[in-house]
């Protein structure tokens, strides 16, 4: 079992502290401009003490206070080892503004995306705690200069629950990883992997740098000290703005409900109950607080939980424990009342975090989401999906419960992509290193510590 340094890994990354209200701020650090660039340092240095650590899941924090850098970010605060990143990481290196076409995205705005390039992402459970939080961080980015735009995001609770704005149950499933404080042998079951039978956790490397991954590599060999540093114990957080057409969500699935109800077509798009009960049969009673304990195996056809639904494509349980993504995301806009439409935009801030950009994150939305599956019929695509092209879907039948198959065609676009970025998530040695600068290399920060 992988032991981790939890003082060294920032929060949210092995546990999600579930803190109601989200305000992201970001702001850009500037290579070209020098004096810009030493405040960032400046900042960074400050912020490090008040970042909050991995080991403050045990202590249950009311607020926590966390920070990414896109490589724009690392490159300006230290280029050489931006340099030597570029090879291994170069999904990372060119960022999601440049790959949003590669992801299907046609509404990134690429340009706001591109300016955000340092993230510092404040959750609390209370709006006077988040506010009080916002205030502390804003008086060390020299008072709000740095930080100079926001999102902001709220859970939408229900029956004691977290859910998105199609009115579905969210935040279920998680990968089930060694090292994660407190990981009981239940929790394991459904999240990690199935080998010869039983539930094991996933190895840590598959979200933690420094770690080896499921194939035995560690994603650090073979970097100079300074840049294991940097990396060890942070992870990547890929970011997405994702608008949600609720209206259309809803619509559609009333005008293509035959003797169902509407419901019933939403659920199949979905790939779970509105209150988050897989489709297919669990050794777990409906509503069960475990609601992640389940495969497909009973289910090889889909005739209980679609092939094509967003659930079943995202994670299809029958792997090597590969491509798993850790989703700590939260809507944003006020939810529409019953009846009525919402009273403006809304959405998914969508934060997901995984070690390697491209195997994880880019696999499963351009070969799981937006790929059509095969013997599928035409623009097969995750109906919750937010590619710009034409989306269609099978609902299996159930010959069983006389249950014939039925065509979705012509899915709207129910989700879009505004835009999004990917940052580095750096353990805390990781972000002094980047606090101080080129004139310091890691052995300088250790001896400077034992000192
Ligand atoms: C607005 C957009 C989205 C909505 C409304 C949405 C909604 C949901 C819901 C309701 C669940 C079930 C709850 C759970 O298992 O925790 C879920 C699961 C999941 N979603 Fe999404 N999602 C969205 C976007 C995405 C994107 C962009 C990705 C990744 C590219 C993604 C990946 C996943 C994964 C990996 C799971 C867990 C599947 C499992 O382990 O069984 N989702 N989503």
């Amino acid at each position: 079992m992988a032991e981790l340094t939890l003082e060294d890994i920032q929060a949210n990354l092995l546990r999600g502290h579930k803190l109601k209200h989200v305000l992201h701020l970001f702001g850009e650090v500037r290579a070209e401009d020098a004096a810009g660039v030493e405040d960032w340092r400046a900042f960074l240095g400050r912020l490090g003490s008040r970042i909050t650590r991995a080991s403050a899941w045990q202590q249950g924090a009311s607020v926590t206070i966390n920070v990414g850098l896109s490589f724009a970010a690392v490159s300006a605060l230290r280029p050489t080892l931006a340099r030597e990143l570029e090879a291994s990481f170069d999904a990372f290196r060119e960022g999601m503004p440049r790959r949003a076409e590669l992801l299907g995205d046609s509404d990134f705005k690429r340009e706001v995306w591109e300016r955000r390039n340092v993230w510092v992402s404040i959750s609390a459970q209370t709006e006077a705690d988040l506010n009080r939080a916002r205030d502390e961080v804003e008086a060390l980015a020299e008072n709000g200069a740095l930080l100079t735009d926001y999102l902001e995001g709220e859970a939408i609770e229900k029956d004691g629950h977290w859910h998105e704005h199609f009115g579905f149950r969210d935040d279920i499933s998680f990968p089930a990883f060694e090292g994660i404080p407190g990981l009981t042998p239940a929790e394991i079951k459904g999240r990690g992997k199935l080998q010869n039978g039983s539930w094991t956790a996933l190895a840590a490397g598959e979200f933690v740098l420094g770690e080896p991954n499921e194939s035995g590599e560690n994603a650090l060999e073979g970097l100079t000290e300074d840049a294991q540093v940097l990396l060890r114990n942070g992870s990547f957080a890929v970011f997405r703005h994702l608008q949600q057409h609720v209206e259309a969500f809803h619509e559609y699935a009333q005008r293509m409900r035959g003797a169902e109800d509407a419901d019933f077509v939403a659920e199949r798009m979905m790939g779970r109950t509105k209150q988050g009960d897989p489709l297919v049969p669990t050794d777990e009673p409906p509503g069960s607080p475990d609601q992640s304990n389940f495969n497909y195996e009973s289910d090889p056809k889909g005739a209980q939980c679609p092939m094509g639904s967003h659930v079943r494509r995202m994670n299809p349980r029958d792997g090597d424990g590969r491509h798993r993504l850790i989703r700590r995301s939260v809507p944003f806009g006020k939810p529409a009342l019953a009846g009525q439409p919402a009273a403006g935009p809304v959405g998914l801030l969508f934060v997901a975090f995984n070690a390697d950009i491209k195997d994880q994150f880019e696999h499963v939305q351009r070969d799981w989401c937006n790929a059509t599956l095969s013997n599928a019929v035409p623009n097969a695509r995750d109906p919750i999906g937010s590619a710009m092209q034409l989306r269609s879907m099978v609902v299996e039948g159930s010959p069983a419960r006389g249950r014939r198959a039925q065509l979705l065609l012509k899915i709207p676009q129910f989700v879009t992509c505004l835009g999004g970025q990917y940052y580095l998530y750096p353990g805390l040695a990781g972000l002094e290193l980047l606090a101080a600068g080129p004139a310091r290399n890691a052995s300088q920060r250790v001896l400077a510590a034992v000192g």
